[in-house]
């Protein structure tokens, strides 16, 4: 058996969490191999929405196993938060019984959050528009090996060493201005988290994982964050801390890229962004306000607004090339509906003159060459088959199919959880 990956191909919030909990019932598992609580995935359920941050989107599927992976950032209090609201969202769960977290997946302690803000805040730092959650704190304390991780939680010292890093970063924080809270208000409601995390099993995912293929078994994973936030080949510095490509998914898990199966690549037909950072097609009018209304673009996580624009193939192009998508999911397409015609920007030119097609590198001088087409008018809540698509909608399709070489598999028309099309 072989391990599917669901990836963002844009700045997030593609809407992965929607069409992750819904193919998790063709696998046995579904896996987060990056990231933290920075991830806001929400799934619709008889019209009650819920967003996951930490655990995996398969949580609600009976039979399914969820894994959070060795390359993910556990926060025990956003975690405690999460599973208590998830329980009161639906009291028949029991994630005890169906989640399992990597004895090797780094923790991030609560001053880290705080530094998070502090540095965001600072005139020293650049602002990155963070989601606050510690996550860039938590990665590089992991790259300069002076972190915990989730199996620390189980030797003697941890207590020490945990205290040993808060109180070296209230030193450090102690220097800003920030009010701070008090060391013994986080410390107590981290070790009290931590006393919850003990209900779950910490393990070797890798061996887990592992030998679940060995024996059969598929797996999914669940990739947060998008391409374009890539610590390597998003748009740096304005990216997450993580890995969230395909290869990230092989590390993140331990599982050989010799074991990939499909790479679904989640789009919007438009594109958003939260936080800081270049955004060539974005809007600044009328239309890019109404795409954020009618597409409720608020983060799903920190309630920001987001910043909205059309849909930029060069920059696709490159997170379908770097990850090797070989099937489409396009979402939201229901959003334009009514427009009279919509835009998609084919290529930029650049200060010198030079056109790009296929890009990563967005330059804020670029000028984002739009091709112009018919907009789309239909009834999308109640659409059952593909024959009801409008025809503009099918020639919007095609022609992402033509430039990006690859079949849009899935069309997603609304939020809900039957509102999907499988085109083939
Ligand atoms: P994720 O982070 O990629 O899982 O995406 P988010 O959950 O943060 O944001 C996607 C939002 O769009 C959520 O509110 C979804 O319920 C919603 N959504 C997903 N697919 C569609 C779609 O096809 N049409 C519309 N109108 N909303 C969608
Ligand atoms: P999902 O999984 C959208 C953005 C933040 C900020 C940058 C760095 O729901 O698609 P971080 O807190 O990671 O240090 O913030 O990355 N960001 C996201 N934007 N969706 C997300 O996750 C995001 N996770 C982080 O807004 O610009
Ligand atoms: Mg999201």
């Amino acid at each position: 058996m072989n391990m599917d990956i669901v990836l963002g191909l844009q700045w997030g919030d593609e809407g992965k969490g929607k069409f992750i909990d819904l193919i998790s019932e063709n696998y046995d598992i579904t896996a987060r191999f990056n990231g933290g609580a920075n991830a806001g995935h929400s799934i619709e359920r008889n019209g009650k929405r819920i967003t996951l941050k930490m655990i995996p989107s398969g949580i609600f599927m009976k039979g399914v196993q969820n894994v959070i992976g060795t390359g993910t950032v556990l926060d025990p209090v956003s975690f405690k938060k999460e599973i208590l609201n998830l329980q009161r969202f639906d009291e028949t769960l029991q994630p005890e019984k169906n989640m399992i977290i990597s004895r090797k997946a780094h923790l991030v302690l609560p001053t880290y959050k705080l530094l998070d803000i502090f540095m965001e805040e600072s005139p020293d730092y650049t602002t990155i528009g963070t989601t606050r959650n510690g996550i860039a704190q938590t990665y590089s304390n992991k790259i300069l090996r002076q972190n915990l991780r989730v199996g620390d939680l189980y030797s003697s010292d941890f207590k020490s060493r945990v205290e040993h890093i808060l109180k070296r970063d209230y030193r450090l924080l102690a220097s800003g201005d920030m009010v701070l809270p008090s060391f013994d208000e986080i410390s107590q409601e981290f070790f009290e988290a931590i006393d919850f995390l003990k209900k779950f099993k910490c393990t070797e995912t890798e061996i887990y994982l592992n030998k679940a293929l060995s024996e059969g078994k598929s797996i999914l994973a669940e990739g947060s964050q998008a391409a374009m936030l890539d610590i390597d080949h998003g748009t740096y510095p304005y990216v997450t801390s993580s890995s969230t490509t395909a290869a990230g998914a092989c590390g993140g898990l331990g599982i050989s890229p010799k074991k990939m199966g499909e790479i679904y690549g989640i789009a919007k037909a438009y594109c958003t962004r939260v936080g800081n950072g270049v955004f060539p097609t974005e809007l600044f009018d009328e239309t890019g306000e109404e795409i954020r209304m009618k597409g409720n673009e608020f983060g799903s996580n920190t309630g920001r607004p987001r910043r909205t624009g059309w849909l930029d193939l060069p920059a696709l192009k490159y997170a379908v090339m770097i990850n090797g998508v070989t099937q489409l999911v396009l979402t939201k397409a229901d959003v334009l509906s009514g427009l009279k015609s919509v835009a998609v920007c084919t290529h930029y030119e650049l200060e010198n003159g030079t056109i790009e097609a296929v890009s990563g590198i967005l330059p804020e001088s670029a000028r984002p060459v739009l091709k112009w087409m018919d907009g789309w008018n239909a009834d999308f809540s109640k659409m059952k088959s593909i024959s009801e698509l409008p025809k503009e909608l099918t020639e919007f399709l095609a022609f992402l199919e033509e430039e990006l070489a690859v079949p849009v598999a899935y069309l997603s028309t609304g939020p809900g959880r039957e509102q999907i099309l499988k085109m083939k």
